[in-house]
């Protein structure tokens, strides 16, 4: 990689350093790195993100999704609550959630739990929502086959007509999830291939090795890994 494919936050030789985290809280840095991705004017949805989830029968699937929120409890998303996905954080609510930001050449991993926020949080979202799409999320039973795009077509068509130009779109079956992490993990590639990876999780009772585990802040534990 040359210095002109990075974004001009990095400098092609910018390693990833402990010292330099100013504030040593993975949401912290997230949001940092977030906002960078943000203003890259490179990057497009500096917000998609791959979410994986796991069946009942643990065959695990991944699919890109936006993310709406980060808060101090996680990091938020909607989706149609009878989708692939939701079926499967209804039997396993682990997710992970991994970001890359190719022209900062920055991943970052997210492990936590899912679970539905409040029904007035979706409510309030999805009208804020452009109305068309808001439309197509009533229109369309995610995941299910269909025998046609027509059949889309003409099931928005009946909605549209039913709903009439300033009638209000009921919330369909769809909503968002909180995803609160556990575990993040902050990758920045390097062009001698020695990556930086420092992970942040929750303490565990066997955490003995000081040496090489660190206290973060707000009850976070950090270590660089082997890239
Ligand atoms: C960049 C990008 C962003 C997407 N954002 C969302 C989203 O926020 N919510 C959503 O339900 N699907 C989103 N999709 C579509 C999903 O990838 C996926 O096709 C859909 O949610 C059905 O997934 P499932 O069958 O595994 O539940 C997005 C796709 C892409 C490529």
């Amino acid at each position: 990689m040359t210095a002109t494919n990075l974004s001009s936050f990095r400098n092609e030789d910018d390693v990833f350093l402990e010292e330099d985290i100013a504030v040593k809280d993975p949401y912290h840095l997230f949001k940092s790195w977030l906002n960078e991705a943000c203003e890259s004017p490179e990057i497009r949805e500096s917000n998609a993100f791959c979410l994986a989830t796991v069946s009942r029968d643990n065959i695990p699937s991944a699919r890109f999704v936006l993310m709406k929120n980060v808060e101090v409890d996680g990091v938020t998303f909607f989706t149609n609550y009878g989708s692939r996905k939701a079926q499967e954080i209804e039997s396993n609510p682990n997710v992970a959630a991994t970001f890359y930001w190719v022209p900062l050449h920055r991943q970052v991993r997210i492990e936590g739990v899912a679970t539905k926020v409040s029904r007035k949080v979706s409510e309030e979202y999805f009208h804020q929502r452009p109305r068309a799409s808001q439309i197509s999320a009533v229109a369309s039973a995610q995941s299910q086959p269909i025998p046609s795009r027509d059949h889309l077509t003409k099931i928005e068509n009946e909605i549209n007509e039913n709903v009439g130009p300033d009638g209000v779109v009921s919330l369909p079956n769809w909503g968002g999830y909180l995803i609160k992490p556990h575990l993040f993990e902050f990758w920045q590639g390097q062009t001698n291939r020695l990556h930086d990876r420092i992970r942040f999780r929750q303490p565990k009772p066997d955490d003995d090795n000081k040496d090489l585990v660190h206290d973060g802040e707000n009850g976070w534990v950090f270590e660089r890994l082997a890239p």
